[in-house]
């Protein structure tokens, strides 16, 4: 604490503590748009704080991107030997194996020496298809477990940057594109004022449901996530965020 103090770091939080309305803000130094090492840092605190939050019905879900493969990379063993069970938070949102919430939610349960669940749903389903497969028996059970999750961790990011790095329908890019998105969490895209502008269809846990979980953790940082994080904040009720330097300079600006 008084090496952050030094760093200016805890008043970086306490401003955007205010400003968001949030309970709890983490700021590592530095920014990850230049740092790679920066996103790590984030994940060790990401790591910290949901050991922290575990409270004893320890499900904790899981969204896929860069930061929360970092978070994974950075967790360690529980030292109070809990039981913590992993599962993805949504299904496919057209996203490369490294960068998918499953794969992302195996190896942080490997790495906390806990256990998971996977979603077994594909990308991009049409809505007979999707109607369909929330009645399978297995996926029902599992959906009930996420949806009973008492921790969501999920990452934030640019819009455009998303849209273009899923395989996203053309359709879909324009209604993105044409609904002046600026931020995107967990399949869903959101304008400049927090509004929904674009959904992914795909099954677990969506935006209401995200108000019934007690411990909502949001990762994201670098600079040039400022705006889609501010945009994001604005309808979330996230009790946590983790961030940088980078992003939170710039969120304090205006
Ligand atoms: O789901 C993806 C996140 O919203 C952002 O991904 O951590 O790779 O920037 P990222």
């Amino acid at each position: 604490e008084m090496m952050k103090d030094v760093l200016g770091l805890s008043s970086l939080e306490n401003k955007l503590k205010e400003k968001f309305n949030l309970n709890r803000v983490i700021v590592v130094s530095g920014n990850s748009d230049e740092s790679p090492w920066v996103k790590k840092e984030m994940g060790r605190a990401c790591v910290t704080c949901i050991k922290e939050r575990l409270i004893g019905k320890n499900i904790v879900a899981v969204t896929g991107g860069t930061t929360l493969a970092a978070v994974a990379e950075m967790m360690t063993p529980d030292s109070k030997n809990r039981e913590i069970l992993f599962v993805p938070a949504r299904g496919g949102l057209g996203e490369t194996v490294e960068n998918q919430a499953n794969t992302i939610c195996a190896k942080m349960a490997v790495r906390a020496s806990g256990i998971y669940r996977l979603l077994h749903v594909p990308d991009q389903l049409s809505k007979d298809a999707y109607e369909s497969i929330i009645e399978e028996p297995s996926i029902k059970e599992l959906l009930a477990i996420v949806k009973s999750s008492s921790m969501v961790v999920h990452g934030i990011g640019d819009a455009k940057t998303m849209a273009e790095r899923r395989k996203t329908p053309e359709a879909d890019f324009q209604k993105i594109h044409n609904g002046n998105a600026v931020a995107e969490a967990f399949g869903y895209y959101f304008d400049q004022e927090g509004d929904i502008v674009h959904k992914v269809k795909t099954v677990g846990i969506q935006l209401d449901d995200i108000e019934e979980v007690p411990n909502v953790i949001a990762v994201a940082g670098g600079a040039s996530k400022a705006k889609a994080i501010q945009a994001y904040m604005k309808q979330a009720l996230d009790s946590v965020l983790i961030t940088d330097e980078g992003a939170a300079n710039e969120l304090i600006r205006d």
